[in-house]
């Protein structure tokens, strides 16, 4: 297969998925899973040992930081008939765990709905391919299948990415397709009726910060199981995922750099600091109103590391990490800024007094929050 900027997860992690399937010893599986929901759990929150499969070893990689009850949860939600629906603040990793959960559980995490404010009910159930249409009629042939569609007829999970930002009116149109499993088409006639195969399902994602975009309706609400996804709340964990993911876009974008776990610690620990108001020594903190989302801390780690790559000579330069995180920080709203100014005439100051090293330079570096 062709490189691509972003594998779907079912090639990122193939042979991860290949081994589980294989070794699968649970023989109680939902119909028309790849695998088994303890090996599903498996992928996603890591193994203890390496499992064996055609004489290698594969490690499973732990995928998802944080709740692991929440995990388990949204697999069993997947294995009955109500959907699931991930709700939470941006950036905290709804759509990775939707596509985690759907590479394992069907084998195919791109059976997409992508939602914005023009997505139309054509898009949620079926289109027509105009040309066969004028020469043969309505038939299955000219009939262009929507994701969903796609979903019902092969018996694999149906990913809704960002569903409140569709219009609640089309967003209803998954109601009955949830409830009673089938599809209608009319212009079918008797043959126009999808009866959906075991193993579909529906996994929505929806932002919080969003909401009142577009409300969801309750009958809508009622077929859903909702999860919320918090954002991680220790720092060694927010420092472990940064370390993996810097690492892993690194490795796929050919850079030959790692990710310095003590400029991880430090990166994670201000995320952290600056989301719950509130530093490890116990100064109070004005909050940013920005998102301060790991997702957005691993961006601001991996530019500092191509601008040391392609611009420096080799290594990380704090410098460049406080203008990112300077960038990052102040797109929303400019009195951020100030507050990420008092957070270092504070709280820097005080690690940089007593911690010295990677912190003293990090205080120093305040100098471009001017
Ligand atoms: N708990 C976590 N475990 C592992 N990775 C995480 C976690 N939280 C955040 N991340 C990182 O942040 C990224 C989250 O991005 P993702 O696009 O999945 O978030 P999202 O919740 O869908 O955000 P949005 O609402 O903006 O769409 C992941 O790819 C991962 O790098
Ligand atoms: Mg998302």
């Amino acid at each position: 297969m062709q490189e691509s900027i972003k594998p779907p997860v079912e090639v990122r992690y193939q042979e991860e998925l290949e081994a589980l399937k294989n070794t699968d010893p649970d023989a109680k599986k939902p119909d028309n899973w790849q695998m088994s929901p303890k090996a599903v759990r498996t992928f996603i929150l890591g193994s203890e040992k390496p499992i064996e499969y055609q004489g290698n070893k594969y490690q499973i990689r732990k995928k998802y930081f944080g709740n692991d009850a929440l995990v388990e949860r949204c697999i069993v939600t997947l294995a009955g008939n109500r959907g699931l629906m991930l709700v939470g603040e941006p950036g905290t990793a709804k759509t990775m765990l939707s596509e985690l959960l759907s590479a394992a559980i069907s084998g195919n995490s791109k059976n997409t709905i992508q939602g914005t404010a023009g997505t139309t009910e054509d898009m949620i159930k079926y289109s027509w391919n105009y040309a066969l249409l004028l020469a043969k009629g309505p038939s299955r042939e000219a009939l262009v299948p929507s994701p969903l569609y796609i979903g019902m007829e092969k018996g694999i999970l149906t990913r809704f990415e960002e569903i409140t930002r569709t219009p609640a009116e089309i967003q209803d149109s998954l109601i009955s397709v949830l409830s009673d499993k089938v599809l209608n088409v009319p212009e079918l006639g008797d043959d126009g009726f999808l009866f959906a195969r075991p193993g579909f399902n529906v996994i929505g994602t929806a932002n919080t910060r969003d909401k009142g975009v577009n409300e969801m309706s309750s009958a809508l609400k009622r077929r859903f199981n909702f999860e919320t996804v918090m954002p991680v709340n220790k720092v060694s964990l927010e420092k472990q995922i940064i370390l993996n993911e810097v690492n892993m876009l690194a490795q796929e974008s050919h850079v030959d750099m790692q990710a310095d776990e003590d400029v991880a610690e430090l990166l994670a620990s201000t995320y952290h600091e600056l989301r719950e108001g509130v530093s490890s020594y116990g100064h109070r903190i004005d909050k940013p109103n920005a998102v301060m989302s790991t997702a957005e801390a691993v961006s601001v780690y991996y530019q500092t590391m191509l601008t040391g790559y392609y611009y420096g000579d080799g290594h990380l330069n704090v410098d460049c990490l406080v203008q990112n995180l300077i960038g990052a920080v102040s797109k929303e709203d400019k009195d951020d800024l100030e507050k990420v100014k008092g957070y270092f005439n504070t709280v820097i100051r005080d690690k940089s007094s007593k911690e010295g090293g990677l912190w003293k330079q990090y205080y120093e570096a305040r100098k471009w929050l001017k």
